[in-house]
Protein backbone atom coordinates (compact mmCIF):
# COMPACT_ATOMS: atom_id res chain seq x y z
CA UNK A 1 0.00 0.00 0.00
CA UNK A 2 3.38 2.27 0.74
CA UNK A 3 4.45 1.28 -2.66
CA UNK A 4 0.99 2.71 -4.39
CA UNK A 5 1.24 5.61 -2.63
CA UNK A 6 4.75 6.43 -3.01
CA UNK A 7 3.89 5.64 -6.70
CA UNK A 8 0.81 7.53 -7.60
CA UNK A 9 2.45 10.67 -5.43
CA UNK A 10 5.33 10.59 -7.53
CA UNK A 11 3.87 11.98 -10.38
CA UNK A 12 3.71 15.59 -10.64
CA UNK A 13 -0.04 17.55 -10.95
CA UNK A 14 -1.82 17.86 -13.94
CA UNK A 15 -0.34 14.25 -15.22
CA UNK A 16 -1.77 11.35 -16.13
CA UNK A 17 -1.46 8.04 -13.98
CA UNK A 18 -1.95 4.37 -15.37
CA UNK A 19 -4.13 3.57 -12.40
CA UNK A 20 -4.48 -0.48 -14.30
CA UNK A 21 -0.83 -0.67 -14.13
CA UNK A 22 -0.42 0.72 -10.36
CA UNK A 23 -3.21 -1.67 -9.17
CA UNK A 24 -2.03 -4.63 -11.00
CA UNK A 25 0.93 -4.06 -8.97
CA UNK A 26 -0.23 -3.81 -5.69
CA UNK A 27 -2.62 -6.59 -6.40
CA UNK A 28 0.71 -8.75 -7.76
CA UNK A 29 2.19 -7.95 -4.25
CA UNK A 30 -0.41 -8.93 -2.31
CA UNK A 31 -1.30 -12.07 -4.24
CA UNK A 32 2.27 -12.66 -3.10
CA UNK A 33 2.30 -12.29 0.45
CA UNK A 34 -1.14 -14.00 0.81
CA UNK A 35 -0.23 -17.03 -1.18
CA UNK A 36 3.87 -17.79 -1.03
CA UNK A 37 4.77 -15.33 1.80
CA UNK A 38 6.57 -12.66 -0.40
CA UNK A 39 5.52 -10.46 -2.53
CA UNK A 40 8.68 -10.72 -4.38
CA UNK A 41 8.69 -6.93 -5.51
CA UNK A 42 11.73 -5.96 -7.27
CA UNK A 43 13.00 -9.94 -7.52
CA UNK A 44 13.95 -10.85 -11.34
CA UNK A 45 14.55 -14.25 -12.77
CA UNK A 46 16.16 -13.76 -16.00
CA UNK A 47 15.84 -10.35 -15.73
CA UNK A 48 12.18 -10.08 -15.81
CA UNK A 49 9.68 -9.43 -12.51
CA UNK A 50 6.78 -12.12 -11.89
CA UNK A 51 4.47 -9.49 -13.55
CA UNK A 52 6.16 -9.55 -16.84
CA UNK A 53 6.60 -12.88 -17.11
CA UNK A 54 2.85 -13.83 -16.35
CA UNK A 55 2.37 -11.05 -19.04
CA UNK A 56 4.68 -12.41 -21.37
CA UNK A 57 2.96 -15.80 -20.72
CA UNK A 58 -0.34 -14.22 -21.44
CA UNK A 59 0.16 -12.76 -24.46
CA UNK A 60 2.07 -16.59 -25.78
CA UNK A 61 -1.11 -18.05 -24.94
CA UNK A 62 -3.47 -15.58 -26.91
CA UNK A 63 -1.19 -15.86 -30.01
CA UNK A 64 -1.33 -19.84 -29.30
CA UNK A 65 -5.00 -19.67 -29.35
CA UNK A 66 -5.01 -17.66 -32.59
CA UNK A 67 -2.85 -19.79 -34.41
CA UNK A 68 -4.71 -23.15 -33.21
CA UNK A 69 -7.69 -20.82 -34.61
CA UNK A 70 -6.23 -20.34 -37.87
CA UNK A 71 -5.40 -24.22 -38.47
CA UNK A 72 -8.99 -24.89 -37.47
CA UNK A 73 -10.24 -21.94 -39.70
CA UNK A 74 -8.07 -23.40 -42.53
CA UNK A 75 -9.62 -26.85 -42.25
CA UNK A 76 -13.18 -25.30 -42.57
CA UNK A 77 -12.24 -23.54 -45.70
CA UNK A 78 -10.63 -26.35 -47.52
CA UNK A 79 -13.47 -28.58 -46.77
CA UNK A 80 -14.80 -28.18 -50.02
CA UNK A 81 -11.65 -28.06 -51.99
CA UNK A 82 -11.18 -31.24 -52.39
CA UNK A 83 -8.58 -31.71 -49.84
CA UNK A 84 -6.93 -35.08 -48.58
CA UNK A 85 -9.13 -35.65 -45.10
CA UNK A 86 -6.51 -35.53 -42.07
CA UNK A 87 -6.70 -35.99 -38.54
CA UNK A 88 -8.00 -32.39 -37.93
CA UNK A 89 -10.45 -33.13 -40.51
CA UNK A 90 -12.19 -36.38 -38.62
CA UNK A 91 -12.19 -35.09 -35.12
CA UNK A 92 -14.00 -31.60 -36.83
CA UNK A 93 -17.63 -32.68 -36.89
CA UNK A 94 -17.49 -34.58 -33.73
CA UNK A 95 -15.72 -32.17 -31.16
CA UNK A 96 -16.69 -28.50 -30.30
CA UNK A 97 -13.81 -25.71 -31.00
CA UNK A 98 -12.33 -25.47 -27.67
CA UNK A 99 -12.23 -29.41 -27.32
CA UNK A 100 -10.32 -29.58 -31.05
CA UNK A 101 -8.08 -26.32 -29.58
CA UNK A 102 -7.26 -28.73 -26.80
CA UNK A 103 -6.66 -32.19 -28.74
CA UNK A 104 -4.21 -30.45 -31.11
CA UNK A 105 -2.24 -28.87 -28.55
CA UNK A 106 -2.30 -32.28 -26.83
CA UNK A 107 -0.83 -33.48 -30.30
CA UNK A 108 1.63 -30.72 -31.05
CA UNK A 109 2.98 -30.93 -27.35
CA UNK A 110 3.19 -34.65 -27.29
CA UNK A 111 4.59 -35.42 -30.85
CA UNK A 112 7.31 -32.79 -31.19
CA UNK A 113 9.53 -32.87 -28.25
CA UNK A 114 9.43 -36.88 -28.20
CA UNK A 115 10.30 -37.04 -32.05
CA UNK A 116 12.99 -34.43 -32.13
CA UNK A 117 14.50 -36.28 -28.85
CA UNK A 118 14.07 -39.73 -29.87
CA UNK A 119 15.86 -38.79 -34.00
CA UNK A 120 18.73 -36.99 -31.88
CA UNK A 121 19.36 -39.22 -29.70
CA UNK A 122 19.02 -42.31 -33.13
CA UNK A 123 21.53 -39.97 -34.82
CA UNK A 124 24.15 -39.55 -32.55
CA UNK A 125 24.11 -43.57 -31.50
CA UNK A 126 24.54 -44.15 -35.05
CA UNK A 127 27.54 -41.61 -35.49
CA UNK A 128 28.96 -43.73 -32.77
CA UNK A 129 28.34 -46.59 -34.27
CA UNK A 130 29.50 -46.39 -38.00
CA UNK A 131 28.64 -50.47 -38.81
CA UNK A 132 25.07 -49.86 -38.04
CA UNK A 133 25.18 -46.41 -39.57
CA UNK A 134 26.29 -48.19 -42.76
CA UNK A 135 23.56 -50.89 -42.23
CA UNK A 136 20.68 -48.67 -42.18
CA UNK A 137 21.97 -46.25 -45.03
CA UNK A 138 21.79 -49.46 -47.16
CA UNK A 139 18.08 -49.97 -46.34
CA UNK A 140 17.33 -46.37 -46.84
CA UNK A 141 18.71 -47.03 -50.25
CA UNK A 142 16.63 -50.32 -51.06
CA UNK A 143 13.48 -48.56 -49.69
CA UNK A 144 14.12 -44.97 -51.44
CA UNK A 145 14.69 -47.88 -54.66
CA UNK A 146 11.57 -49.86 -53.98
CA UNK A 147 9.42 -46.74 -53.95
CA UNK A 148 11.28 -45.18 -57.35
CA UNK A 149 10.09 -48.17 -59.19
C1 LIG B 1 9.26 -41.06 -29.84
C2 LIG B 1 8.11 -40.46 -29.92
C3 LIG B 1 7.04 -40.50 -28.84
C4 LIG B 1 7.10 -40.96 -27.56
C5 LIG B 1 8.29 -41.58 -26.82
C6 LIG B 1 5.78 -40.75 -26.99
C7 LIG B 1 5.44 -41.10 -25.70
C8 LIG B 1 4.20 -40.88 -25.15
C9 LIG B 1 3.82 -41.24 -23.81
C10 LIG B 1 4.70 -41.96 -22.80
C11 LIG B 1 2.55 -40.84 -23.64
C12 LIG B 1 1.69 -40.96 -22.39
C13 LIG B 1 0.84 -42.17 -22.46
C14 LIG B 1 -0.01 -42.30 -21.21
O1 LIG B 1 -0.23 -41.29 -20.51
O2 LIG B 1 -0.47 -43.37 -20.98
C15 LIG B 1 2.11 -40.19 -24.85
C16 LIG B 1 0.87 -39.63 -25.04
C17 LIG B 1 0.48 -39.00 -26.19
N1 LIG B 1 1.17 -38.91 -27.36
FE1 LIG B 1 3.03 -39.61 -27.66
N2 LIG B 1 4.96 -40.17 -27.92
C18 LIG B 1 5.70 -40.00 -29.06
C19 LIG B 1 5.27 -39.46 -30.25
C20 LIG B 1 4.02 -38.95 -30.47
C21 LIG B 1 3.55 -38.42 -31.74
C22 LIG B 1 4.38 -38.40 -33.04
C23 LIG B 1 2.27 -37.99 -31.54
C24 LIG B 1 1.29 -37.35 -32.51
C25 LIG B 1 1.46 -37.21 -33.80
C26 LIG B 1 1.95 -38.22 -30.15
C27 LIG B 1 0.77 -37.89 -29.55
C28 LIG B 1 0.44 -38.20 -28.27
C29 LIG B 1 -0.82 -37.81 -27.65
C30 LIG B 1 -1.95 -37.02 -28.30
C31 LIG B 1 -0.78 -38.31 -26.36
C32 LIG B 1 -1.85 -38.17 -25.29
C33 LIG B 1 -2.75 -39.34 -25.33
C34 LIG B 1 -3.85 -39.15 -24.29
O3 LIG B 1 -4.14 -38.03 -23.90
O4 LIG B 1 -4.39 -40.18 -23.89
N3 LIG B 1 3.02 -38.81 -29.55
N4 LIG B 1 3.13 -40.25 -25.76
Amino acid sequence: MEALIRSISSHSLNTTVNLEDILLSLVYDVVGKVAFGNSYRGKTFNGRTLKDIVEEARECYSDFDGFLQMVLDDHHDTKTSGHVNDFVDDCMSRLTTEEMKALVMNVLEGAVDTSTITMVWAMSELVKNPRVMQSCKTKFEDVLEENRK
